[in-house]
C-alpha cells in the first residue's frame, strides 16, 4: 500500500568562502594566460583560497552552523548530515563525520557523497528521500570544497577555474504548502573520464611515481565537458520541471551550479530563458564543485532575488557525468539568515589527528598569501 510522503522544504542557508583572494592579475604572473582571456572564456574574476588551518571539514562546518542558525534549530535538532565533495579532509574519515563533530551534534547520522559538482543537488536528493519517507526531521545538506589542493597551479587549462568555498541548507519536513516540487538526477557515463584526478586512491594509489606525474592533481578535457554541460544541465533542469508540472517560464530564478559563465549563457540562448532571471555569481568565486550552488542560493537571498513564494530551480553538472535538478518553491523569511550573523570560524574547530602539522597550502599561492609583490619574490613556484 502506497504511503503518502511529507513535504520538503528549506528552512535555513547558509555560505562560507575564506577571505583570501586569487585574482587574474595574480594568474597572470604564474601561467601564460591574462585577465581579458579568462573573463571572456569564463567570466571569472577572481576565486577563494583556504588558508593553511582551514578544510574542506572547517569551512563545510561554518557554512552548516549558519544554516542551522538561519533555520532557528540547535545543531542537535538535525537527524542527517551530508557532505558532497570531491575533497574531503582524508580518504576515511568522512568530512560530515569531522562536521558532526565540529558542530556539536550527537546523534545525525553523517555520511560524505560523492557527486562532484553536482553532491549538493545529489545531497539534496537523498536528503529528501528521508525526510519524505518520515526517516529524519531535519537534514543538513552541505556542499563543500577545498578545491586549491588539487589543482595544478601550473595548467593553465584548470588553475584559472576553480575556488574554495562551503555552502548548506537545512531541509525540514514539513505538510505545508510548498517547498520541494520535483528533482532530478542523471549520470551520463560519456563522460566518466572527462574530468578525473587520476593517483591516490585504489586503482592508482599515491607512490613517488605518481606524485612525479602530478597525477594526484585533477585534469579536464575543457571543450568536451562544456558541451555535456550545456546539454546535461538544460536536460535535466527539462526533467525536474516536468516533474513539478513546470515549464521554464513558471520558473522566477535559476540558481545554477557557477562553472563557467559562458556554459550559462549558451544554455539560457538554448533554452530562450533570460539571463536576468539566471543567479550568476562566479567572478567572485570560480567554481566551488559542490559548494557553488548552496553558496549561489545564499547570496541570491542575501541580495533580494528570492522571496516567498517564488519557484526556484536547481540546477548543477559535474564530473561523472553527474548532473541533478530541484524545482522548488520557496517558504522561508529572508530576514531569518540575520540569526546567523556573527557565526564564523572561530565557532568550529576540527577535531585534532595528533599527527605532526604539515601545511596543506599550495606551495604556488605561498606568495599572494604573505603579500608578496609576485612568484619571483619568493623564488619559483612548484
Ligand atoms: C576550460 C575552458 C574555459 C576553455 O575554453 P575554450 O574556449 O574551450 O578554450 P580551448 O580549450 O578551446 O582553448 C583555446 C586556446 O586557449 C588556450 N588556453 C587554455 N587555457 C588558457 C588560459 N587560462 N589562458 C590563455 N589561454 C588558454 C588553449 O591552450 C588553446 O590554445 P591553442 O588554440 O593555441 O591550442 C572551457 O572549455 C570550459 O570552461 N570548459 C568547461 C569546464 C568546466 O565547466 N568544468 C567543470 C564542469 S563541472
Amino acid at each position: 500500500m502506497a504511503r503518502s510522503l511529507m513535504g520538503v522544504r528549506v528552512t535555513g542557508w547558509g555560505a562560507y568562502a575564506p577571505d583570501l583572494k586569487l585574482t587574474n592579475a595574480a594568474l597572470e604572473q604564474m601561467v601564460d594566460t591574462n585577465d581579458e582571456w579568462i573573463m571572456t572564456r569564463t567570466g571569472i574574476s577572481e576565486r577563494r583560497i583556504a588558508a593553511p588551518e582551514e578544510t574542506t571539514a572547517s569551512m563545510a562546518a561554518v557554512a552548516g552552523l549558519r544554516a542551522i542558525a538561519t533555520a532557528g534549530l540547535a545543531p542537535d535538532d538535525i537527524d542527517l548530515i551530508i557532505v558532497g565533495t570531491l575533497t574531503p579532509d582524508y580518504p576515511l574519515p568522512s568530512a560530515a563525520a569531522l562536521v558532526k563533530e565540529a558542530i556539536g551534534n550527537k546523534h545525525a547520522a553523517a555520511f560524505d557523497l560523492a557527486a562532484a559538482c553536482s553532491g549538493f543537488v545529489y545531497g539534496y536528493r537523498v536528503a529528501h528521500g528521508y525526510l519524505a519517507s518520515g526517516l529524519a526531521k531535519h537534514a543538513l545538506v552541505i556542499g563543500a570544497e577545498t578545491m586549491s589542493r588539487c589543482t595544478d597551479f601550473s595548467d593553465r587549462g584548470t588553475c584559472v577555474l576553480f575556488g574554495d568555498g562551503a555552502g548548506a541548507v537545512v531541509l525540514s519536513a514539513s505538510d505545508e504548502p510548498g517547498g520541494t516540487l520535483g528533482i532530478e538526477l542523471t549520470t551520463d557515463t560519456a563522460a566518466t573520464y572527462s574530468i578525473w584526478i587520476p593517483a591516490g586512491a585504489a586503482a592508482r594509489p599515491a607512490t613517488a611515481a605518481t606524485v612525479a606525474a602530478s597525477e594526484h592533481f585533477m585534469r579536464m578535457r575543457g571543450g568536451e565537458t562544456f558541451k555535456l554541460a550545456v546539454r546535461k544541465l538544460g536536460s535535466t533542469a527539462i526533467r525536474a520541471l516536468e516533474k513539478s508540472n513546470m515549464t521554464l517560464d513558471d520558473v522566477d530564478l535559476v540558481v545554477p551550479h557557477q562553472a563557467n559563465a559562458r556554459i550559462l549563457e549558451a544554455l539560457s540562448k538554448i533554452q530562450n530563458f533570460p539571463m536576468e532571471r539566471v543567479f550568476v555569481n562566479i567572478h567572485k568565486y570560480g567554481n566551488t564543485s559542490a559548494a557553488s550552488v548552496p553558496i549561489a542560493l545564499s547570496e541570491a537571498v542575501a541580495e533580494g532575488r528570492i522571496k516567498p513564494g517564488d519557484r526556484i530551480l536547481l540546477v548543477a553538472f559535474g564530473a561523472g557525468g553527474t548532473a541533478g535538478a530541484v524545482a522548488l518553491q520557496w517558504t522561508a523569511n529572508p530576514d531569518d539568515r540575520l540569526r546567523a550573523d556573527g557565526i564564523g570560524p572561530k565557532d568550529v574547530r576540527i577535531l585534532d589527528t595528533g599527527l605532526e602539522p604539515v601545511s596543506p597550502f599550495p606551495p604556488a599561492l605561498e606568495w599572494i598569501r604573505v603579500g608578496a609583490s609576485g612568484p619571483e619574490a619568493k623564488g619559483s613556484p612548484e
